[in-house]
């Protein structure tokens, strides 16, 4: 049997600022380029969220994605649309929000929390570079 997924695609605005506390001024400069302006930069953020299993053999759902949709929009647009990622969401204090942080901390908040198994997230930060996190 192929494996079956559904999918949600939302979209959030957030500002960050990346920087490695472990690396020197320059160091981050030089790594991180524009992206380490210390006076933050926005990227208009695009999430899929996928979840798998077998369609429902009443309704042929396999997850509902309105449910999908509200858990999203509870769990992480609501903290992290229009916000500064490094100040204003925890998760990040002490963690650089590389799209590849974004992407594992929002992995994490949804594992438990979706109607079926999470498999996939993928985060855009620009049309040109996106993470993948699947199982
Ligand atoms: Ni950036």
């Amino acid at each position: 049997m192929p494996k079956l997924s559904v999918t949600r695609r939302v979209h959030f605005n957030a500002a960050h600022r990346l920087h490695a506390d472990g690396l020197s001024e320059q160091a981050n400069r030089e790594q991180f380029g524009p992206c380490n302006n210390p006076n933050y930069h926005g990227h208009n953020y695009e999430l899929e969220v996928s979840v798998t299993g077998e369609p429902d053999p009443t309704i042929g759902y396999v997850a509902d994605l309105s449910e999908i949709k509200k858990i999203v929009t509870s769990e992480v647009l609501d903290r992290f649309d229009h916000k500064n990622l490094n100040i204003d969401v925890p998760e990040f204090r002490n963690l650089n929000p590389t799209v590849e942080n974004i992407a594992l901390v929002i992995w994490q908040i949804l594992e438990d929390k979706l109607p079926g198994t999470l498999s996939k997230v993928v985060l855009w930060e620009t049309p040109r570079n996106h993470a993948v996190l699947e199982i």
